[in-house]
């Protein structure tokens, strides 16, 4: 009898698996940015937290954030990216976090009881918008914050999103991204209930086309999405 076979991954799971080795190995471009992304997202959580990360990649934030929340569960739709994210988990054991592969673009189980979730460089992949923050936000507690850093690739020069970033998807050397500046990607956030508090950007080199948004769900809300 032949061993059991994991399902396969799906297709948008595919470009990341093939490249989720280097993407660990590649150093991070903006360090100091980084850093100040942390201190800030460091802030904002308590150990009280219960944290959910989507778009974890190879878990290199919520192994350094999960010491400071009660609980924390990263996900990625890359089964390779989760492998390599536990591989380092193992190597540095956090009894509060755990990866586990899911698709951000689906519902995510459980009620209401996250208090805070982060989507770090994923909501410019996902199929649609909208419908990942649908998908998402029912697991955040009335009063739990949103914490979003998000590439904007219609604040770069158009030939990249218009041009480049299509022939790159052509020879298999990029994702499909969704295109939007900081003012749709907040009112997106806004159009699904969330009151933005914070819009920042933390890069220290160039232009930053990456912005930091930390976003409040309302205790009372007549919004239902
Ligand atoms: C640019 S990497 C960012 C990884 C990490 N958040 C970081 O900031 O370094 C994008 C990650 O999003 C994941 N991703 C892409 N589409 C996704 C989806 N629909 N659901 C969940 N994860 C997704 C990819 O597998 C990849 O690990």
């Amino acid at each position: 009898m032949s061993p059991p076979r994991s399902p396969p991954a799906p297709a948008k799971a595919r470009f990341w698996d093939r490249i989720a080795r280097k993407y660990a190995a590649d150093p991070i471009a903006d360090m100091a940015g980084y850093e100040t992304t942390l201190r800030r997202v460091k802030e904002l959580l308590s150990p009280e937290h219960a944290v959910l990360e989507i778009g974890c990649g190879t878990g290199t934030t919520a192994l350094r954030l999960a010491a400071g929340t009660r609980e924390m569960l990263a996900t990625d739709v890359s089964g390779e990216m989760i492998a390599i994210a536990r591989e380092k988990l193992a190597a540095q054991p956090l009894p509060q976090l755990r990866f586990e592969v899911a698709d951000a673009d689906a519902p995510v189980a459980g009620a209401a009881h996250r208090d805070v979730v982060l989507a770090f460089n994923v909501l410019h992949l996902v199929s649609d918008l909208d419908g990942a923050l649908q998908a998402v936000l029912p697991s955040l507690k009335p009063g739990g914050l949103f914490i979003s850093k998000t590439p904007c690739l219609a604040e770069m020069n158009p030939i990249v999103p218009r041009v480049l970033v299509p022939l790159m998807r052509a020879i298999g050397k990029a994702p499909e991204v969704l295109v939007f500046d900081s003012a749709k990607l907040q009112s997106a956030l806004e159009r699904n209930g969330l009151k933005i508090e914070a819009v920042e950007r933390h890069g220290t080199k160039r232009k930053d086309m990456r912005v930091f948004i930390v976003a409040r769900k309302p205790h009372w809300s007549h919004f239902s999405p």
